[in-house]
């Protein structure tokens, strides 16, 4: 039979306890009976329907007949009722009775659900095509991790401490470290170098290795920047490795990556952990390094026909002395290592004029990558 709430005519403790526990599991037996969505419409509104459902009715018919001395213990005792009803009518499901009727009901015309396909992100696709160009030259895959420590950040990449080259990095220190000593304390790391030495303390030479990964620096977001980024780091150790070879390297890669006519140049420059350093462009992959778009000048290249891609350099012979224990002898080995940002490839390969969109997550802008 089904539950019916009556008038309560004893407000005793015990008495309240046992109506509430018989409303209770009426309400859970019908929750258990319901076998389709109509039962599980007519159940929900038959205990919370405003005018006259059962809770209302409880309302009604305990709490405000109850005697004045009884209505505080009664409140309290129809408020964890409605908790606990409202909670066994929220959970109600409909059963898979196995009954005829209900299964007749599937239609299996309908369409199936469809789950979307998800997709490369832009930047980790740049970044695999670009691993992919090195390991087929030999080169395996490293990372390390993206809390980094001084040491590893800038003391062994040969930034000494104080030193002035580490204010281009601007770099995002963690907080409260200020009681260890200074090359144990810990940052975000501004590049992915430091797994250069992290990877020569494990692997003795010859080495060559690629490294993707985020990198962070303080720089406010917009356009062309963003306070976490993507780098991909290579380094080559062996004997006899010359400036001859970085050359030949990556302008072999620039070429299998935006295509066999790109040029590339080199042009002198400064990093602490190469010597010599220098950056490497290439020939404008839009406008074919005319500088020109028809009548209009190119604006990925400013018009310069060269578009800036990489840092790199001679690997320091005072970076091997942090190494020297793993067979980084300077007097014996030498090596080359490059630096790019994957998020400036991915905008100038795809043609987006705003990094932010990379970044902020919106399906219909990611979707057009898949
Ligand atoms: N780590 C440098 C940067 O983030 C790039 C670089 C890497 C330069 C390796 C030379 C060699 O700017």
């Amino acid at each position: 039979m089904a539950y019916t709430v009556s008038k309560l005519t004893d407000y005793s403790a015990e008495a309240l306890e046992k109506a509430a526990a018989g409303c209770v599991r009426a309400c859970a037996d019908e929750a258990a009976a319901v076998r389709n969505d109509a039962e599980l419409k007519a159940f929900r509104d038959r205990w919370l329907g405003r005018k006259s459902g059962v809770l209302t009715q409880i309302n009604d018919l305990w709490l405000k007949g109850a005697p004045k001395d009884a209505k505080r213990e009664a409140g309290i005792l129809v408020n964890e009722l409605k908790a606990r009803i409202q909670e066994l009518v929220d959970g109600a499901q409909v059963s898979g009775s196995g009954d005829d009727a209900d299964e007749q009901r599937v239609d299996i015309s309908l369409p199936g659900v469809r789950r979307p396909i998800g997709a490369e992100h832009p930047v980790i696709k740049t970044t695999n095509e670009m691993v992919r160009v090195f390991q087929k030259l030999g080169y395996s895959v490293a990372d390390g991790p993206v809390v980094e420590t001084d040491y590893y950040n800038f003391e062994a990449l040969n930034f000494p401490p104080n030193h002035p080259a580490r204010d281009t990095q601007d770099t995002l220190f963690i907080a409260g470290q200020q009681s260890k000593p200074q090359r144990e304390r810990l940052l975000l790391r501004t590049h992915t170098s430091p797994v250069q030495i992290r990877t020569m303390e494990t692997m003795r030479p010859p080495i060559r290795i690629v490294i993707p990964g985020t990198v962070h620096r303080n720089d406010p977001p917009d356009a062309s920047h963003s306070p976490m980024f993507h780098q991909i780091e290579g380094l080559a150790v062996d004997t006899n490795i010359t400036f001859g070879d970085l050359k030949g390297t990556l302008d072999h890669a620039m070429k299998e990556f935006f295509g066999s006519s790109v040029k590339t140049s080199f042009r002198p420059s400064f990093f602490p952990f190469t010597e010599p350093s220098a950056e490497m462009f290439v020939s404008c992959f839009i406008c074919g390094g005319s500088g020109k778009r028809g009548n209009d000048p190119c604006r990925p290249c400013k018009q310069t026909g060269w578009i800036e891609i990489l840092g790199c350099g001679m690997v320091d012979p005072n970076v091997f002395e942090f190494v020297k224990d793993n067979a980084y002898d300077p007097k014996r080995v030498s090596g080359f290592a490059f630096g790019m940002g994957a998020d400036r490839i991915a905008l100038l390969k795809y043609g987006v004029d705003d990094l932010q969109l990379f970044f902020n997550g919106d399906v219909r802008f990611l979707g057009q990558f898949a």
